[in-house]
């Protein structure tokens, strides 16, 4: 009797940890189905090739990383994987380190990852991502990594974004942003890390403290238009000493013609 109570105890024990979690299939599923993965790495990512994505602290899907059952982090880095980023991630609730860098992946950073509330790591740099920052991923209280350098990304860093205390890197570097850099990210109070020009540079119409003031923009437009004006006012000199020159010339020539000419007849 005893023996089976406790039989029984150990298998219920046992089984929330082999019953697969719901959001975790439907995240995995939606996810591999957006993505295109030409070197096949993500096949046994929809059901039904995967009977349960974690088992305990196990996963055999190669790039994801279980704990206590649930995905809690996806590591997908240098695969080729093209495609997009579906918002279905957000089902991955557990999910705490988010690292799909160096793919050809375009579309948008979907604003679903703000659900993600455990996120620590946003690693999705060097890929093709379009669009804005969204400003909702500040939700992600957790955040302290943010890598989205080298994509398509446009508009303007949502200043939001300063405002996670624990954020520790930041690059949005070689991107297509534009306007002010936020104080709240160049320039932090507190004893919050402050993030230099490199995380900012290479992006054309971003401006603002850590990077270099705009004057010098404008100072070589000046220039550019001062070597225009200046070397216009030097071929006006030059082809005006140049027609001096051939009009004394011919002054000089017609005054010898009439040297000549005077010559045969001396006064004395
Ligand atoms: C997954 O995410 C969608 C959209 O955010 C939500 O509607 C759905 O309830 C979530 N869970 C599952 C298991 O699909
Ligand atoms: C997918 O699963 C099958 C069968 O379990 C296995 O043989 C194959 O190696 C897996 N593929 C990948 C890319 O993990
Ligand atoms: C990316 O993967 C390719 C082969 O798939 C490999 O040659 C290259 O070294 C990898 N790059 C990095 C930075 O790991
Ligand atoms: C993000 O991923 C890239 C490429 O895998 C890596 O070089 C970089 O260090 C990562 N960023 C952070 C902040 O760890
Ligand atoms: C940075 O912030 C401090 C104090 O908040 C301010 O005095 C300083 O002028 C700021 N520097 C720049 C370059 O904006
Ligand atoms: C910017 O900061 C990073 C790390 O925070 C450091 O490795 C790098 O040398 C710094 N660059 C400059 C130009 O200060």
């Amino acid at each position: 009797m005893d023996m089976l109570i406790i039989l029984f105890l150990l298998t219920s024990a046992a089984l929330p940890l082999a019953s697969p979690d719901p959001n975790d299939e439907a995240c995995l599923t939606h996810v591999s189905q957006t993505l295109k993965d030409p070197l096949k790495n993500l096949q046994n990512w929809t059901k039904p090739n995967f009977a349960n994505p974690c088992n305990g602290f196990t996963s055999y899907l190669p790039g994801a990383t279980c704990n206590n059952g649930r995905i809690y982090k996806l590591a997908l880095t240098n695969l080729s994987l093209q495609g997009s980023i579906s918002p279905f991630l957000s089902n991955c609730t557990n999910l705490q380190s988010l690292d799909l860098s160096s793919n050809s992946i375009s579309g948008p950073i979907p604003q679903e990852l703000q659900y993600l509330l455990n996120l620590a790591v946003l690693n999705l740099s060097s890929n093709r991502l379009e669009g804005v920052i969204p400003p909702q991923i500040t939700l992600c209280a957790y955040l302290n990594v943010i890598d989205l350098h080298d994509n398509l990304l446009t508009g303007q860093i949502p200043q939001q974004l300063g405002f996670l205390s624990r954020l520790s890197a930041f690059d949005v570097s070689y991107n297509k942003l534009s306007g002010p850099i936020p104080a709240s990210l160049g320039n932090r109070s507190g004893n919050r890390p402050s993030f230099n020009v490199t995380s900012f540079e290479g992006n054309k119409d971003l401006y603002g403290y850590p990077l270099p003031p705009m004057k010098s923009k404008g100072l070589s437009v000046l220039a550019i238009v001062g070597i225009g004006l200046g070397s216009g006012l030097a071929s006006l000199v030059l082809s005006f000493t140049g027609v001096c020159i051939w009009l004394k010339i011919r002054d000089e020539k017609m005054a010898a013609e009439e040297g000549k000419m005077s010559n045969p007849m001396p006064d004395y």
